[in-house]
């Protein structure tokens, strides 16, 4: 029997090489005369937002830019973000960047109209979350990497003054607009290429085997799957057809894991990031295999509608080990290790990363429960070089 779902996807989605500088669509519609752009120093330095700048201020639009947002951005960058929007009179939120930059720009949406901090808000408060009870600020992503999948996701993801990761997540958070244009991913270096595009496999994989189930989404993340095989290798080379179906791999792969959610990957990708710098997709794309050998037994289904959306055989009752050499040949071919090296680990920071990656949601997620600390453990003494 087919499990009940739903599907609600509020964002106008524009796609193609250009399609940034029709950012006035967007700001038209909403009758916006001032904007915040939120984004990162680096990209602000080399150039990243001007384009944008030039289309507002041609146009009269006035804007403020809020450029001080690091890779995990932190609430109180959120909170000030917010704040400037408000205090400027700003109609409405661009964020122009990777996941932090666009994560941070929907939360400052939710900030200039309710106030408070983003933390009120976040998952781990438990029963003190907060509702908020203003519309947000109409908000458009234009993502400069092919990874997150932010520019059409339920969520966002903001870290804490003691580095852990905290999510909101609810639907009124996707963004209005998303502007997808491959050509901004043109100049995106090779090692961010490799790390990204891990992160869209493991949003696609991990959203089609989690135990939230839509069918529709599902189809979002076989395809992603199928463009990260076929097109991730000769991307990281800088093939810009290759990045440019990367740009859609992404964003199929965001809608997929928006809502059906993810899984232990993400959660294990968690403490590594926070604490070692580890690139969250990295971390993802290591703990695929480990996670896939964890759950295969579970959902051997999950496993074969794969390999058949891709059109791959397999022996029979084999469909997972399939997947886990296609996994294996892809770390080969775009020349990743399958560990990574952060230092000397003893067996107390396995235990303790255990511990942080057990408190996200994404072990919610798994569908096969109970995810004990020790499997957690397993995980990372298989994708860290001990
Ligand atoms: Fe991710």
């Amino acid at each position: 029997m087919i499990p009940e779902f739903s599907f609600e996807f509020p964002t106008v989605i524009e796609f193609g090489n250009g399609v940034s500088k029709n950012i006035m669509n967007a700001v038209n519609k909403e009758g916006a005369k001032k904007v915040l752009i939120v984004t990162d120093p680096n990209l602000r330095e080399i150039g990243m937002t001007k384009a944008i700048e030039e289309i507002l201020a041609e146009n009269g639009i006035e804007f403020v830019v809020y450029s001080d947002i690091q890779q995990n951005p932190l609430f109180s960058q959120v909170d000030a973000a917010g704040n400037l929007a408000r205090d400027e009179g700003c109609e409405m939120v661009i964020a122009i960047g990777g996941g932090g930059p666009m994560d941070a720009g929907k939360g400052a949406g939710v900030i200039a109209t309710n106030g408070g901090s983003i933390q009120d808000y976040m998952y781990m408060r438990g029963d003190d979350m907060k509702i908020p009870e203003n519309k947000f600020l109409p908000t458009v992503c234009i993502p400069t990497t092919s990874g997150t999948g932010s520019e059409v996701s339920d969520c966002i993801v903001i870290t804490d003054s003691n580095a852990n990761k905290d999510l909101m997540l609810t639907v009124d958070i996707a963004p209005d607009y998303a502007f997808v244009d491959p050509e901004l991913t043109f100049g995106v270096p090779r090692h961010i290429t490799q790390n990204t595009g891990l992160d869209v496999l493991g949003h696609a994989i991990e959203a089609i085997v989690a135990n939230l189930e839509s069918q529709i989404a599902d189809l979002f993340g076989y395809e992603a799957i199928r463009m990260v095989f076929k097109y991730l290798p000769a991307a990281v080379e800088g093939d810009k057809t290759a990045r440019e179906y990367m740009s859609l791999a992404s964003m199929y792969a965001g809608i997929a894991e928006s809502k059906n959610g993810c899984v232990i990957p993400h959660a294990v990708s968690c403490p590594l990031s926070v604490h070692h710098k580890v690139a969250h997709g990295l971390g993802v794309g290591l703990a695929q295999v480990a996670n896939i050998e964890f759950i295969k037994d579970e959902v051997p289904e999950k496993f074969e509608a794969i390999m058949e959306h891709l059109g791959v055989e397999y022996e029979p009752g084999k469909a997972a080990d399939k997947l886990i050499e296609m996994i294996h040949q892809l770390f080969h071919d775009i020349g990743v290790d399958e560990r990574v090296d952060i230092g000397p680990v003893t067996e107390e920071m396995i235990k303790s990363f255990a511990v942080d990656a057990s408190r996200q949601i994404d072990i919610e997620g798994s569908p096969r429960q109970p995810v004990e600390l020790s499997d957690l453990e397993d995980v990372f003494r298989k994708i860290l070089v001990m």
